[in-house]
């Protein structure tokens, strides 16, 4: 069944506030591979500040756990307010707002993630003499595969450490994120990391963390588009599901496309970065049966001229790359519509493009 045009739910670029002047972190190709630990308690620099976080797609096919991007015009605001009536050294979440499914979220900060990720930077800061009010603003529902959990937490993050003056490195922040992702979704930092970074993020290693920003090319045209179904797909549960042991002819083949993947972002080769994104043999394997319509979708996606297509993260949402952002609108709509006849799936499909800033402040309010 073709879905016409008209009805089918299209978002392109949603304007988000740009990034703040000032450069929240201090990190280039290699970072350090310890966290901060500050010993004199910082001072708040501001009554109140708001921090934006972008949406990700973590893995982009075979990169399982250590490969990730984040993407423009999605993602969660988190507002934090230094607040007398909160016991010093606490967080209080004060609201959730956003999508219906963030009605789903705990208040309770030891059980959110923008809450975990936000004490975890509070302990890092060494904050005890001030109370701080959170209230976190959804923009990404929960469970989608844009890296939503990873979004509230790194939002979270750049606020606490930005209204006490900045003082840790995104290094110490993406620590923080981890903690919170461990604790909601399982310890992976291919959201976290790119959420916080912007841009392509290679994880090197997790203990000792060793990050690796991966640059794509400024003049080249990279176009994602994200088709979010209404099926709702735990990434605990989407981990449940895959292998815990592989064979060598699967290790070769996921490595080679790694590789070849790796050298595509770093030459700005949209066709080979396609090519590669659409190859895993591992993991995508597994869970596109899981997703009603996604073999379907991504048939779709292919013959609809996108140059390549997975799952993005743990699903359910499909990622097609493309070079041209119109044909990303036609290829969007091919998807939504398979996801609806192959799937009996209503979907939502959005145009974006890489956000290389990754999370930032977007206002504040000097003390
Ligand atoms: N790498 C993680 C997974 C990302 O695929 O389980 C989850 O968003």
């Amino acid at each position: 069944m073709a879905v016409c045009h008209h009805q089918v739910p299209f978002k392109l670029f949603t304007p988000i506030p740009p990034p703040n002047p000032k450069p929240i972190f201090r990190c280039n190709l290699s970072l350090p591979s310890r966290p901060t630990l500050l010993t004199a308690e910082p001072e708040p620099l501001y009554t109140s500040v708001k921090a934006f976080a972008p949406a990700t797609v973590a893995n982009l096919g075979p990169g399982f756990d250590f490969l990730g991007c984040a993407v423009d015009g999605l993602g969660d605001f988190v507002s934090l307010t230094v607040d007398p009536q909160v016991l010093p050294g606490e967080i209080s979440i004060s609201e959730i707002s956003g999508d219906h499914s963030s009605k789903k979220l705990s208040k309770n900060p030891i059980w959110n993630c923008a809450g975990i990720a936000a004490i975890e930077v509070m302990k890092m800061l060494g904050v005890r003499s001030v109370g701080l009010s959170l209230s976190l603003q959804k923009g990404l529902p929960l469970g989608s595969g844009l890296g939503s959990s990873a979004a509230s937490a790194a939002a979270a993050a750049v606020a606490v450490n930005e209204i006490f003056g900045g003082k840790l490195g995104v290094e110490a922040l993406v620590h923080a994120g981890l903690k919170s992702e461990e604790k909601v979704s399982g310890y992976h930092a291919d959201n976290i990391a790119p959420a916080l970074m912007g841009g392509f993020v290679l994880i090197q290693n997790y203990e000792p963390l060793d990050l690796l920003r991966l640059s794509f090319p400024l003049d080249k045209e990279l176009i994602f588009v994200l088709v979010s179904p209404e099926f709702e797909a735990p990434t605990k549960k989407m981990r449940a599901a895959l292998p815990t042991e592989i064979g060598m002819a699967h290790h070769v083949w996921n490595s080679s496309q790694a590789g070849a993947l790796v050298a595509a972002v770093l030459q700005g080769d949209v066709a080979r970065l396609g090519k590669a994104l659409s190859s895993d043999k591992i993991v995508e394997p597994k869970r596109a049966p899981l997703i009603p319509g996604m073999e379907a979708v991504k048939k779709a996606a292919i013959e609809a001229g996108a140059l390549g297509c997975t799952i993005s993260g743990a699903g359910p949402t499909a990622v097609a790359v493309t070079d041209n952002a119109e044909k990303g609108k036609e290829i969007g709509e091919r998807m939504v519509a398979a996801f609806l006849k192959d799937g009996n799936l209503k979907a939502v499909a959005s145009v974006n493009r890489l956000d290389r800033v990754g999370a930032r402040l977007v206002s504040s309010i000097p003390r």
